[in-house]
C-alpha cells in the first residue's frame, strides 16, 4: 500500500507524476501505466459531470468516485479532493467528511483547496492520521472571487503564497499543489519547503506535475492554457461510434456470431 512517506522520498530524486481519474476503469489504466498519485479531483464537475465549474460537486458524488478509483488502483496513492463547503466551515464536520474518504472509500489522503482557513484543519487532520495535501494559487472553488486567471502576479500575493506554503508544511501537510502561479514563485516555494510541490501551470521546478486526465488524453472540449494534450481519445471514440452506427445501419452488426438460437424453439408457434 503506497504511503505519503514513499511519495516524500521521491521528491528531488525523480519527478512525481499525478493525474486525475474519476472511475475504476480509468484508474486501473492510469495505475498500470505507473502514475505515482491519482487525484480524484473535484474537476470531475467540469470534466465528467457536465457542470460549468467545480462548485456543485457533492460529498456523496466524491465519495462514490473515490471508492471506484480506489477499487481500480493498486499501486498509486489515491487522493480525495474535498468538494466545496465539505470542509472549512465547521471543524468536526470537516474531520468527519475527510475521514469518510479514508474510512469508507479507500482513499490514502485528502486534498484541501487551501488558504488561511485551512492551516488549523490541516494540523487536526494530520494529527488524526488523515494525510492532507494543500493546494495554493488558483483554487477553482474560489472562482467567484478570483476567476480562472493567473494568481500571485503581485509581490504581496506571492509573499502570501510563500507564507501559506510554510504554514501548511508546519501544520503537517504532506505535499502541496501549486496552480497557475509564476514559475519563479513556484521555484521559490519548492526551495522553501521540504514537502513535495506538485505544479499545474507553475513551471518545471516543482517536484512533480499534475494534470486533468481528460485534458491529457484529448477528451476535453476545452482545456486551460497550461494543459497539454498527449492523445486524441475523443477522435478515437468518435471513430469507434461512427463505425458502430454504420455497422448497425448497414446490417453488418450483429453477425451470427453475436447471438444464438435454440432448435427446440423453432416450432414455438
Ligand atoms: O480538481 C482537480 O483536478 C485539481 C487539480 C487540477 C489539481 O484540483
Amino acid at each position: 500500500m503506497p504511503t505519503v512517506r514513499d511519495l516524500q522520498a521521491m521528491a528531488g530524486e525523480k519527478p512525481i507524476t499525478m493525474l486525475t481519474a474519476y472511475d475504476a476503469v480509468t484508474a486501473s489504466i492510469v495505475d498500470d501505466t505507473g502514475v505515482d498519485v491519482i487525484l480524484v479531483g473535484d474537476s470531475m464537475g467540469n470534466a465528467v459531470l457536465g457542470h460549468e465549474d467545480t462548485l456543485p460537486v457533492t460529498l456523496d458524488e466524491m465519495a462514490s468516485r473515490v471508492g471506484a478509483v480506489a477499487r481500480g488502483a493498486d499501486d498509486a496513492l489515491v487522493v480525495a479532493d474535498m468538494p466545496f463547503l465539505s470542509f472549512g466551515a465547521d471543524e468536526s464536520e470537516s474531520v468527519k467528511n475527510c475521514g469518510r474518504m479514508l474510512k469508507e472509500e479507500g482513499a490514502n489522503a485528502v486534498k484541501l483547496e487551501s488558504g488561511p482557513h485551512t492551516v488549523d484543519l490541516t494540523e487536526r487532520l494530520t494529527d488524526l492520521g488523515i494525510p492532507t495535501m494543500a493546494h495554493l494559487g488558483l483554487t477553482p472553488q474560489s472562482v467567484n472571487q478570483t476567476g480562472y486567471t493567473r494568481q500571485a502576479t503581485a509581490r504581496e500575493d506571492a509573499e502570501e503564497i510563500l507564507d501559506l506554503a510554510c504554514e501548511h508544511e508546519d501544520a503537517g501537510a504532506f505535499a502541496l499543489v501549486l496552480e497557475h502561479i509564476p514559475a519563479n514563485l513556484a521555484a521559490k516555494v519548492t526551495d522553501a519547503v521540504d514537502i513535495p510541490t506538485i505544479g499545474i501551470g507553475a513551471g518545471g521546478d516543482c517536484d512533480g506535475q499534475v494534470l486533468v486526465f481528460t485534458d491529457v488524453v484529448g477528451l476535453s472540449e476545452s482545456s486551460p492554457p497550461f494543459a497539454e494534450q498527449f492523445g486524441d481519445v475523443r477522435g478515437e471514440v468518435e471513430d469507434a461510434v461512427d463505425e458502430y452506427i454504420d455497422a448497425v445501419e448497414s446490417g453488418e452488426f450483429p453477425a451470427e456470431s453475436h447471438s444464438h438460437t435454440e432448435d427446440e424453439l423453432d416450432d414455438l408457434y
